[in-house]
Parts: structure tokens; sequence; C-alpha cells
């Protein structure tokens, strides 16, 4: 696990941003894997700039989130198939076809699950999966307790988790009780993954899943299991961790060619 810690919110998006800048490049066909909340917010800004002002194209891209609210219909102005179409999708040239957001209306909502897992894998997998994390260690709607080999499910949303989320809704009573998300087993098996966290209010969060035991009581901990996985923080989020970290992504010294 590869961490490093950003001055501020800017930096921490702008590298996340530069990263899936790097994958969309190196293969114009890739498969992103996206997250919605607060946290990428400026790392879909960035990517915005970086298609309008320097020609980044995510016209042969494809994309799969990481959850939907059930019973949530994708024009509902907090469906998270809402936030990405406003947020991303309809302001860069990735082509809605190859979009994908779990269908909160499904009517097999299990049937569904198990499909998502499917296309995931007929479209070669996700290339680069976005995260962030709850207060409570959570990862997409993995809330703590779920098992760390997980695949895309139903679940019930952790009492924290619905606290945090009123803040989207009129009455705490309309936030959605269930989600459909994308389980642990899945996103590991993502060939990277990076994980963004800013504010004090992660900190916490941030120091059992890099520090801690890999545990289910903190769903993150588990992708200290991932043989590719960076966490990126502000210097807020990394408050609690105890040993130093870089705060550039490491890279190997280039090797001189002999003559
Ligand atoms: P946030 O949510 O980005 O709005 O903080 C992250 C999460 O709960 O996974």
């Amino acid at each position: 696990m590869e961490v490093i810690v950003k001055k501020d919110y800017e930096q921490m998006s702008r590298l996340a941003a530069q990263m899936i800048a790097d994958v969309v490049r190196e293969n114009p066909r890739c498969v992103l894997g996206l997250a919605t909340g607060s946290t990428p917010l400026g790392t879909y800004k960035e990517l915005i700039r970086m298609h309008k002002k320097e020609g980044l194209d995510f016209s042969q891209a494809a994309s799969f989130n990481l959850d939907e609210y059930v019973g949530v219909k994708p024009t509902h102005k907090q469906s998270y198939w809402y936030f990405m179409y406003h947020n991303l999708f309809r302001h860069i040239n990735i082509p809605l076809e190859n979009v994908h957001v779990p269908d909160g209306t499904a009517a097999d909502v299990e049937a569904h699950c198990a499909w998502y897992d499917d296309e995931i894998e007929r479209w070669g997998g996700i290339d680069i999966q976005i995260l962030g994390i709850g207060g409570n260690g959570h990862i997409a709607f993995n809330e703590p307790g779920t098992a760390v080999f997980s695949r895309t499910n139903w679940v019930a949303l952790d009492k924290r988790t619905i606290e945090d989320n009123a803040r989207f809704f009129k009455r705490k009573s309309d936030v959605p009780r269930f989600a459909i998300t994308m389980g642990i087993g899945t996103i590991l098996e993502a060939r990277r993954v990076v994980l963004l966290a800013n504010k004090a209010s992660k900190a916490e969060a941030i120091a059992a899943t890099v520090e801690g035991p890999i545990t289910a009581i903190v769903p993150a901990s588990a992708l200290q299991l991932h043989p590719n996985c960076t966490i990126i923080t502000d210097r807020a989020a990394a408050g609690k961790l105890k040993r130093k970290y870089g705060s550039t992504p490491r890279k190997l010294p280039k090797v001189r060619k002999k003559k």
C-alpha cells in the first residue's frame, strides 16, 4: 500500500486526476471505476479541465460506478446516476452507452448485482478504481462487518452512513436504507486502486485502514491485500497516522542504457 500525503484538497485532486489521465492516455479503451461523494469532485473537475483544455479523450473509455441507492430513480437529484451525469459524464466525451451505474430500480436486485459483476468482467475488468472512504471506514457501501471477498450485492446502510448522508436530503427519514454496492472482492479485482481522503473527519478511518489490522470492522483495511493500491490524503486526513509518508508517487529511477 502506497500512502501519499498532499498539502491540501486541490493537490490531492490534481494527483488523482493525473493518475486517471495517465491510464486513459496509455489505453484509450480503458475501464474506469468511479465513485460518488464530495471527495472525488475535485478530481472530476480536473479531469473535465484536462478534457477541455488538453484534449484528454474519453471517447473509447468505459466506466463502472461503485454504488447506487435502492428504490431511487436515475432522475432523482440524490441518485448516483444523476450525480455522475452532472459532475462528470456530461462534461467529457465518454459515450453514455459505455457508462454503468448500478440500477437502484431493478425489478430483481439480486440478479442485477450478479449481472453487474459479470458485466465488469465482460468489459475486461477495471483498470483504475477511485474510492472515497466513510468516516466508519466503509468503501463504496460496504459497511463495517462486510466480508473481505464480498461480491456486488444489496446492503442495509449503517447508522453512521445514514447520518453522514442526511445532509443531502430534506429529512433524515428521506435517506434510503438500502443500496446496491460493488463488493470488496469486486473492488480488489481492479488492476489499480486509488483511495482519496480529505478532512480531519476521515483521519481515524485512514489510520485504521493504513496502520491497523485487516479487519471486516474497517472495510477499507482490506485494501492492504491489494498489490497496487495508493492512498492519497490531505494533511488533515493524515493527522492520525503514526508513521511519516511521502508526498510524491514512488517511481523507479531511470536506468541509463549502457553504450
Ligand atoms: P464523501 O463520502 O466523499 O462525501 O466524504 C465518502 C464515502 O462515504 O465513501
